[in-house]
């Protein structure tokens, strides 16, 4: 995502000192061409419609930049959804999963008309036919199966095995069957997975979609007319030179070798395949100092700004803006934040820094702000977007004092 001008980084045409200069840090910076090459990308590659997986990236913008290059929308929640509709996401083009919806939830969805709702648990099946049932409706939904795969993935992030919560065990087709016969406000047009994040496994892709396939095959032989089968998402980007980014014509191979001919539309729903890569979250070194021996550089961004290194060791590259220093550090790069698990990257070698340096946090476009807190009373960072020679901040995060006139303090303390 990073180009190099006169030695300076970029992205797009734009110096990302220019950017850092006109807002306060830390900022995520996403690149829109970067997002729509690789939307792009998956679309010509793969003869599948695709559902962006907006909790990898919802900010309205990214949203809004999604439909314009013609993507739908996988939701999880209510929230994700009122967003993608905001956003200008044709409802006809959203597919709303999740395993915990509540009769509200359900009933939103049915008023919006959206393509589909995915069932995650055979309970659900009822509340969902008697919401829909309330609204005089009979609406259309798709089963999550799981498919019991291991995407042999780190485990915080796999969601396919038959001990994980996602999904209705595929062994318990039976029970699915039954309950539908009573249910007659819904009708079963479609069947999903979703084995797990960074699947990089050809051998993988190929179990998901056999399975898949199969699946399908029991339910269109029982007499549903199956129209949608939808294969997750879960492709795997690079994060470090040791990771290559998932191989998508090994994939297009295995996907055409086994649908050929298929009677439903194919769809996949990914969310970090197409913004982890377009986005770099930059920070200020605040202080410098030495521990036991360790260089740390503190940073402004920190855990309250990307979760990922502390939650699940995630490793992402940092590199600095001012490369002019040719004396070579090993530094541990850590958030101000009061916790020792708040570091974001161990013994990395950077040219020496100064305090008030900029430093560029990579391949933070996925799973970054959507999981940022303000905890320990940090505010959150704000995003731009960049589109050639232009940027433009697309969030404004609340202020300090925004945030403390959310709190309220009962009478008898007052
Ligand atoms: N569909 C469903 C039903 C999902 O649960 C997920 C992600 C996706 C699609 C998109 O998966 P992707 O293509 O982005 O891998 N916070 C973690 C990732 C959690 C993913 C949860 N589900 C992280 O930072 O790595």
């Amino acid at each position: 995502m990073i180009n190099y001008q006169n030695n300076k980084p970029f992205v797009e045409g734009v110096s990302i000192e220019d950017i850092a200069s006109s807002h306060t840090t830390p900022m995520y910076v996403y690149s829109q061409k970067k997002i729509e090459e690789k939307y792009n990308k998956l679309k010509n590659t793969l003869n599948a419609e695709i559902f962006y997986a907006v909790k990898a990236n919802s900010n309205q913008a990214i949203i809004k930049l999604m439909s314009t290059v013609g993507a739908g929308a996988d939701v999880v929640s209510v929230g994700e959804l009122e967003r993608a509709i905001t956003a200008g996401i044709n409802p006809n083009k959203i597919i709303f999963e999740g395993i915990g919806k509540s009769k509200d939830d359900i009933s939103f969805a049915i008023s919006n008309n959206i393509r589909l709702i995915n069932v995650e648990s055979i309970d659900e099946i009822q509340r969902i036919n008697n919401v829909a049932q309330e609204h005089n409706k009979c609406i259309d939904i798709g089963i999550r199966l799981n498919p019991n795969i291991d995407g042999q993935t780190i485990d915080k992030i796999s969601t396919g095995k038959k001990t994980d919560k996602f999904g209705i065990d595929t062994e318990k087709l039976q029970d699915i069957f039954q309950s539908l016969e009573n249910a007659k406000n819904i009708n079963l047009i479609g069947i999903s997975c979703h084995v797990g994040s960074q699947i990089f496994d050809i051998k993988v892709f190929s179990e998901i979609f056999m399975k898949m396939k199969k699946n399908a095959q029991l339910f269109l032989d029982k007499g549903y007319s199956i129209k949608h089968v939808d294969l997750g998402g879960g492709l795997g980007v690079t994060y470090q030179d040791k990771d290559n980014e998932v191989d998508l014509e090994l994939i297009k191979n295995e996907f055409n070798k086994c649908f050929e001919n298929a009677p439903y539309q194919l769809s996949f729903e990914p969310g970090r395949y197409l913004v982890a890569n377009a986005g770099i979250l930059i920070t200020s070194v605040m202080t410098i100092k030495n521990n036991g021996g360790i260089n740390f550089l503190i940073t402004d961004a920190g855990m309250h700004s990307l979760i990922r290194p502390a939650l699940y060791q995630a490793h992402h590259d940092i590199e600095v803006v001012d490369k002019s220093n040719s004396e070579l550090v090993t530094y541990s790069v850590a958030g101000p934040i009061c916790e020792s698990s708040d570091i974001l990257n161990k013994n990395i070698t950077l040219p020496k820094q100064k305090v008030g340096n900029l430093l560029i946090i990579k391949d933070t476009g996925a799973y970054g702000k959507v999981m940022a807190s303000n905890y320990n009373s940090r505010g959150l960072p704000i995003e731009i977007l960049v589109n050639n020679n232009v940027f433009q901040k697309i969030h404004q995060p609340l202020t300090s004092r925004e945030f403390i006139n959310q709190d309220i303090i009962p009478k008898w303390l007052d």
